[in-house]
């Protein structure tokens, strides 16, 4: 399904997004999960906007990074402009086993990156990172959240 990559072999703008995000990573609270996520993304005019998950004591109410990442693009003018998005996430207690798997985003941060790819007419590159950016896994997200409910579902094309 997604292409299993290192990151020396994404061009020189893909490999600076991964590491964007997991320079975010490092902002993120979550002292319930201990489980770190960063999120940047890419815009077609070459900005790069950042997320880091937030955590509640409300366990329900959690921030994911995405979410931070694309409100931050829609707060620069730059919500319909979205073109790529890493994410990577890790164990935050200190020699903690990270299991090398890449991070895909959660079922709720798919649909709202479909939304972005609606507004920008075209498909958004996911580029799915471990915790240390070995292993990436490159994936579109019409191939992460096929048959998705859009604006099609309601009459806006
Ligand atoms: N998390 C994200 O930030 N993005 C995802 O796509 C997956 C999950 C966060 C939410 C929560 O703070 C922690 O990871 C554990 O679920």
């Amino acid at each position: 399904m997604g292409i299993a990559l290192g990151l020396g072999d994404l061009e020189a703008e893909e490999r600076a997004l991964a590491q964007a995000a997991l320079e975010v990573s490092t902002h993120a609270y979550a002292p319930y999960s201990h489980y770190a996520v960063g999120a940047a993304l890419r815009t077609h005019a070459g900005a790069v906007h950042r997320g880091c998950n937030v955590e509640n004591a409300a366990y329900g109410v959690v921030l994911c990074a995405e979410v931070g990442a694309l409100a931050a693009a829609n707060v620069a003018g730059a919500g319909d402009a979205v073109q790529v998005i890493a994410v990577t996430g890790h164990l935050m207690a200190a020699g903690a086993a990270q299991d090398g798997a890449v991070v895909t985003p959660c079922g709720r941060c798919r649909q709202l990156i479909l939304e972005a790819a609606h507004r920008a007419r075209h498909d958004i590159r996911v580029l799915c990172c471990n915790h240390d950016l070995s292993r990436v896994e490159v994936f579109t997200i019409a191939q992460l959240l096929p048959h998705g409910f859009g604006p099609g579902n309601l009459g806006l094309g």
